[in-house]
């Protein structure tokens, strides 16, 4: 633990593809240890951007980002990356793909039992025990995502990085799989930056809300969420929540000029 409770502390990011205009300027953020943070927004606004450079993939064009206290400047081995595709290796079955990576040079060097303890429990957490030899064609597209997501688990990482990584499943898939990462996370003391264009699921899921807008790109509100969890059963203080959020978002929308409810 590095004394600060942030996992990560973003300041004053900006970011343009070569050349075009910025995506995003000036964008600052935190993420509390343990925090479940939605980065919520409209298609094209730069959620998927801002994650990358959050996550160290892409360097910003200015601004500082410090991870468990110490300047980040490529992808920690303490943070996990999940994103809309599983992506897993067709050759690997379950327990291959869910330690893939684990073994990389810049990954803590783990025993041999104690790399498969981690991968077992990863596997058990996101409930595939019983699974462990199934190959990626055998799995639904719910179950790759549970193993995408036991691959994340098994790093036991600090932060989760997740870009709309239930967007594809259908309806029923995606709640479980939202109920699975909140007791999944809580129970591994994970900080999460999720990104989706579900107000629904942010709510679902959310500690805090981010909402990105404008051009370039930034936070423009955000909302603490102390609904207790889970908050299906607290259908008043949903609505009243989601009510809020698609105020701030039509208002948005006005202000890009964009035609009234359009959707996200
Ligand atoms: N590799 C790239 N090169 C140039 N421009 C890009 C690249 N990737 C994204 N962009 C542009 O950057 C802007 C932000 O894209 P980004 O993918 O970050 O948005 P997003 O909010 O994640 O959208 P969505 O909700 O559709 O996933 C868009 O205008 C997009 O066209
Ligand atoms: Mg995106």
């Amino acid at each position: 633990m590095n004394g600060s409770d942030w996992a990560l502390q973003a300041q004053d990011l900006s970011f343009a593809y070569p050349g075009t205009a910025p995506v995003f300027e000036q964008v600052s953020l935190g993420i509390r240890q343990r925090e479940i943070v939605c980065l919520l927004g409209g298609s094209g606004c730069g959620k998927s951007s801002l994650l990358r450079v959050l996550a160290g993939l892409q360097a910003p064009s200015t601004g500082s980002i410090d991870f468990l206290g110490a300047p980040m400047r490529e992808p920690d081995p303490r943070s996990a990356l999940v994103f809309q595709q599983a992506s897993l290796l067709p050759w690997l079955n379950v327990t291959g793909n869910t330690g893939f990576g684990l073994d990389f040079k810049h990954q803590p060097k783990l025993t041999r039992e104690a790399h498969q303890a981690r991968v077992a429990q990863a596997i058990e957490a996101v409930g595939l025990k019983g699974r462990e030899k199934l190959y990626p064609s055998a799995l639904s597209g719910g179950m790759a995502q549970r193993v995408a997501l036991a691959r994340a688990l098994a790093r036991e990482p600090e932060l989760l990085f997740a870009d709309e990584p239930f967007s594809a499943l259908d309806a029923i898939t995606r709640s479980e799989m939202q109920s699975l990462l909140v007791e999944v996370v809580h129970r591994w003391h994970t900080a999460v930056l999720l990104v989706t264009h579900d107000i629904d699921e942010a709510i679902l899921v959310a500690d805090r809300i981010l909402l990105m807008g404008g051009k370039p790109g930034n936070i423009v509100r955000q909302w603490q969420v102390d609904i207790a969890q889970p908050r299906i059963g607290h259908s008043d203080d949903v609505i009243a929540l989601k009510m809020d959020i698609l105020d701030a978002l039509q208002a948005l929308q006005q202000q890009d000029h964009a035609p009234a409810g359009a959707a996200l």
